[in-house]
């Protein structure tokens, strides 16, 4: 029974055991607290083409997408919500994503999985630049 005594020291000793196991308990819950999170469903304006230099990424959390500038006209876009249980990714160092949830990492150039748990690369999205502002958005 949940409210047993035995069940909240097996609910502790868990807890106690998660960090040294490398685990977060957080990660437990993310689908449902991250449930209503997704990639653009419809184009979004992210900002500024030149804020991404050329060979560099940027993430924009507010809209769960990265985007890098392969080349002086090429542009990728991702989503960051991570594949493994749909936590929104928050860091970017470099290219690699890495998510918080359970330390999946991603390339931000190409989305594949560079670490997992993750097994599925990020989702690709559509991006161009229109009068000098990136646009991205669900493919067509
Ligand atoms: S949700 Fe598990 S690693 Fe991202």
């Amino acid at each position: 029974m949940p409210g047993t005594p035995h069940a909240r020291r097996t609910v502790l000793r868990a807890a106690a055991l998660a960090p040294a196991a490398g685990l977060g308990l957080t990660a437990c819950s993310t689908d449902a607290k991250n449930g209503d999170r997704s990639a653009p469903t419809k184009p979004v304006d992210l900002g500024p083409a030149d804020e991404v230099k050329v060979g560099e990424s940027k993430l924009y959390t507010d809209h769960d997408v990265v985007v890098s500038r392969i080349t002086d006209d090429q542009y990728a876009a991702y989503s960051t919500i991570c594949t493994h249980a749909r936590c929104p990714i928050n860091r970017l160092e470099g290219s690699k994503l890495t998510c918080p949830c359970h330390g999946s990492q991603f390339d931000a150039t190409n989305g594949k999985v560079l670490h997992e748990p993750a097994v599925a690369p990020l989702k690709k999205l559509r991006v161009k630049v229109e009068n000098g502002t990136i646009v991205a958005g669900p493919e067509a």
